[in-house]
């Protein structure tokens, strides 16, 4: 049976030490929590040589989860900002950790903030999956034309800023708006990608799209508050999208 336990994160402890300081030592201090244990969450210690890393986040945590720590869970796979795994809070900030140069002699690192935890930096994203999902990512298009669907450059230029969106998370898990009515509001990772098809001109469904999101909570609890756009690790403006889908709401 799976254990619903939650961590509660104002009771985070103080927890383990693992290598010891010295000179050129960075020390990492990471967020840790098993369902399985029933313990409170708690951050462990790791110090490490600065020597021994490679230049971003995410080699810490993997020289970390090979030499000192095993138990260590985190979520990675390109290390090259193109899936989209590896999205964690880095010094306070949203990120993803392959992308994140270390920088300083002491480094937080938290799972998205917000969101239900799995274990230690793996966040629980189902629902944001489910919110992806219903806005049907994908091309609609009801002509039965069999030929392939020509793009001009101009059409084509739209999804600059657009399709190189990894759905990580960061911008929606950095949204007020999303931290209090993540159950209803969409987000802006998930505006953007709704943008995204109905601004492409291989999509005829541009008008029920719009319908769909005319609601006071999915579209317009974003207040402008722009965490998303400041936050974006691959440097892409949600909070613009946002507004974009909001002039069209007025002018279709
Ligand atoms: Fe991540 Fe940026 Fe896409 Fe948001 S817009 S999900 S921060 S890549
Ligand atoms: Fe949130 Fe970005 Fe809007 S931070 S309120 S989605 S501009
Ligand atoms: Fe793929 Fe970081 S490991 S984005």
């Amino acid at each position: 049976m799976v254990n619903l336990n939650l961590p509660d994160n104002s009771k985070i402890m103080p927890g383990k030490t693992h290598g010891v300081n010295g000179q050129n030592k960075i020390v990492f201090n990471i967020y840790r929590w098993n369902r399985e244990d029933n313990k409170n969450p708690r951050v462990d210690k790791y110090f490490v040589d600065k020597k021994k890393l490679g230049p971003m986040t995410l080699d810490a945590l993997m020289f970390i989860k090979n030499d000192l720590d095993p138990t260590l869970t985190f979520r990675r796979s390109c290390r090259e900002g193109i899936c989209g795994s590896c999205s964690m809070n880095v010094n306070g900030t949203n990120t993803l950790a392959c992308l994140k140069p270390i920088e300083g002699k002491e480094i937080n690192i938290y799972p998205l903030p917000h969101m239900r935890v799995l274990k230690d930096l793996v966040p629980d994203l189902s629902e944001f999956y489910e919110q992806y999902k219903s806005i049907e990512p994908w091309l609609k298009n009801s002509t039965k034309a069999k030929k392939e669907q020509r793009q001009s450059p101009a059409d084509r230029k739209k999804l600059d800023g657009l399709y190189e969106c990894v759905l990580c998370a960061c911008c929606s898990t950095s949204c007020p708006s999303y931290w209090w009515n993540g159950d209803k509001f969409l987000g802006p990772a998930i505006l953007l990608q709704a943008y995204r098809f109905i601004v492409d001109s291989r999509d005829n469904n541009k008008k029920e799209r719009l319908q769909k999101l005319e609601d006071k909570f999915k579209l317009y609890r974003c207040h402008t508050i722009m965490n998303c756009t400041k936050t974006c690790p691959k440097n892409l403006n949600p909070a613009k999208a946002i507004s974009e889908i909001k002039k069209l709401q007025v002018s279709s």
